[in-house]
């Protein structure tokens, strides 16, 4: 009987790594980490199998139980038999967003690398729920879900959770007020058009909109929207912290199935789909999370205001849709 779930994490770069060390330390599940090789002047060298027995002898400094192993895979797929027996595969894997690129600018490279990764996840683990981190994320969730096949509950992407762990950040800063008394959700698109929803956003059981000037939460909705590119800007790259964090979010309401909300890029369909405006794509949405993956995908109140908002947002994902197809058709003609 296999006594921990196993969580692979696909691609050891600062975000899955870091997410790799946070599941980690949570000791909840058995993590394997798979990354290329490098190289190291003349040599080739294995950095993710270093990374895991890092993570590993973490482990043992802290007593915590829990196996976590690195496989070195190859860009053509060759070293993933090791995903074999995965309950959940992250995938984090592709180029990272460098300050003045915008994350469509990530899309035709990070289909290439993720069509290889899910083309192997179909082989060895068709059971697997996977959650997709690689940007531009919703257009990524899409590229995979098609190349997957498998049912939409399987599938999802992950930044609704980071982008309102933000929000959440900056409303707390502001009205000094503990983030854990702060409900807020910021739903839609991973883009500068994302939709924090006001309405339905609280402090403490109190309104957000009764608590702060409309001009500062503007001013606050707006940070939130462009709350990656400020880090780009600052460290030069991308994220990792905060959404390793969000990833393991995820990752823990499916393990302890504890049916949490999150807001989760998901493709939609039918009559969620209809609710939405937003038929046939990926985006961010607020779902319920447990076992089965997304368990119930939830129709979220939104004033006139925010799904004029949404529309936008939609749209945006939309508008590379076609782009995404191409890419992919081209792909499975090869
Ligand atoms: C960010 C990247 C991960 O929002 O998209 O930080």
């Amino acid at each position: 009987m296999k006594f921990r779930k196993v969580v692979s994490v696909v691609g050891a770069g600062n975000v899955g790594e870091h997410t790799a060390s946070l599941l980690a330390l949570r000791g909840l599940v058995d993590v394997r980490m798979f990354d290329l090789p490098k190289k190291d002047g003349e040599k080739s060298i294995e950095p993710v199998k270093g990374k895991a027995l890092d993570i590993q002898q973490m482990l043992s400094a802290l007593n915590i139980d829990g196996k976590v192993e690195g496989y070195t895979v190859t860009p053509d797929g060759d070293g993933y038999e090791a995903l074999k027996g995965s309950d959940i595969v992250v995938i984090t894997a592709g180029f990272p967003r460098r300050p003045g690129m915008s994350r469509e600018d990530l899309l035709d490279k990070n289909i290439s690398i993720l069509s290889v990764i899910a083309n192997k996840i179909r082989e060895y683990v068709p059971e697997a729920i996977v959650i997709v981190v690689t940007n531009p994320v919703d257009l990524m969730t899409y590229a995979v879900y098609r190349t997957l096949g498998f049912e939409k509950n399987r599938v999802m992407g992950m930044a609704g959770v980071l982008d309102s762990a933000r929000f959440k950040t900056f409303i707390s800063k502001e009205i000094r007020i503990s983030p854990m008394d702060i409900h807020a959700y910021v739903i839609g698109g991973h883009g500068d058009e994302m939709v924090p929803l006001i309405s339905i956003s609280n402090v403490g059981g109190i309104p957000l909109k009764d608590t702060l000037p409309r001009e500062r939460i503007q001013e606050l909705i707006k940070r939130t929207q462009f709350g990656g590119g400020e880090i780009v800007d600052l460290m030069g790259t991308s994220a990792y912290h905060a959404p390793a964090a969000s990833i393991v979010e995820m990752v823990e309401a499916i393990v302890t199935d504890n049916k949490r909300i999150l807001p989760c890029s998901v493709y939609l369909e039918g009559e969620v789909a209809r609710y939405y405006e937003a038929e046939g794509l990926c985006v961010g949405v607020p779902v319920k999370l447990g076992n089965n993956g997304v368990e119930e995908i939830i129709k979220i109140p939104m004033i006139e205001e925010e799904r004029e908002m949404w529309k936008r947002s939609v749209a945006s994902v939309r508008k590379n849709l076609t782009l995404v197809e191409e890419i992919l058709n081209a792909r499975s003609s090869l």
